[in-house]
């Protein structure tokens, strides 16, 4: 079958600085993939350049076939391609529930008016079971009155998750989705992907190596804009440049 995500040449500059240097990139349906890389190496830019949030300087995004490059990021969501933050944004004065279904709607504005999807008690019913069924994925049931203000660093993390979900992702992208966590929380998300990750395609942007070398079936490593190594997690962490660009940072650790 098709790539899910095709990216060419994909290059971004700040100014002077190139953050991401013609990276080309591609992913199979039902694969994970990791990147990985040292602080500063533009793994977050490289996600703002698929997801649309920065338009690129050069280089073109294909997503099931279809040139998307010039297409917003709302537009790319309800395509089925959706991201989480490097940072928990959630709002804090609403209720788990309330940021689920808002957030849901957020992105179905356009449909909303342009499909009369508010009036339609089908549609309306089928967000409901998207939100539900997310919000139980990620073990948030039972909290879905609570204000999200009330929710510990790592519900907020799972509620960012459900939120993605309930979006029924074909493509979900998740930045450093353990930063952050506590050990039994980075458990829990874990679990959460390894069970999630059977129904869709997945790109995670990670530091901690050790917790996701079992999680995905590729990693690519990315270092000053570039990608320096692809392959199986064990291949690419024996590999010799990805190990002295690692621990010559010191950055990076495999705990
Ligand atoms: N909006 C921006 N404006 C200017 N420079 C940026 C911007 N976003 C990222 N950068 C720079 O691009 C480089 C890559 O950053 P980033 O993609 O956040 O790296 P990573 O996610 O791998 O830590 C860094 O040097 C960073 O300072
Ligand atoms: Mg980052």
């Amino acid at each position: 079958m098709a790539e899910v995500l095709k990216a060419e040449g994909l290059s971004k500059h700040f100014g002077g600085l190139v953050a991401v240097n013609q990276v080309s990139f591609q992913i199979k349906p039902n694969e994970s993939v990791g990147i990985i890389g040292p602080n500063g190496s533009g793994k977050t830019t490289f996600f703002n350049l698929l997801t649309g949030l920065f338009p690129p300087t050069r280089g073109r995004i294909h997503f099931f076939g279809k040139d998307i490059t010039d297409l917003a990021p709302n537009q790319r969501v309800l395509q089925g391609m959706v991201r989480t933050f490097q940072l928990v944004s959630v709002f804090n004065s609403l209720t788990v529930w309330e940021n689920l279904v808002l957030s849901t709607l957020r992105f179905h504005q356009e449909s909303l008016s342009e499909w009369g999807f508010l009036f339609s008690p089908a549609n309306r019913e089928s967000i409901r079971k998207s939100c539900f069924e997310a919000m139980k994925g990620v073990g948030l049931g039972k909290n879905w009155q609570t204000m999200t203000s009330e929710l510990s660093y790592g519900s907020k993390r799972m509620l960012e998750i459900g939120i993605a979900l309930s979006l029924r992702p074909k493509l979900l992208l998740l930045d450093e989705p353990m930063s952050g966590l506590s050990d039994l929380e980075i458990v829990e998300v874990l679990e959460i992907l390894r069970r999630i990750k059977k129904d869709l395609t997945l790109i995670i942007i990670e530091h901690k190596l050790s917790k996701i070398v079992n999680l995905v079936e590729r990693l690519c490593v990315m270092n000053e804009g570039v990608f320096i190594c692809e392959g199986a997690p064990d291949q690419v962490l024996n590999d010799r440049a990805v190990r002295e660009c690692y621990w010559g940072k010191g950055e990076v650790t495999l705990s």
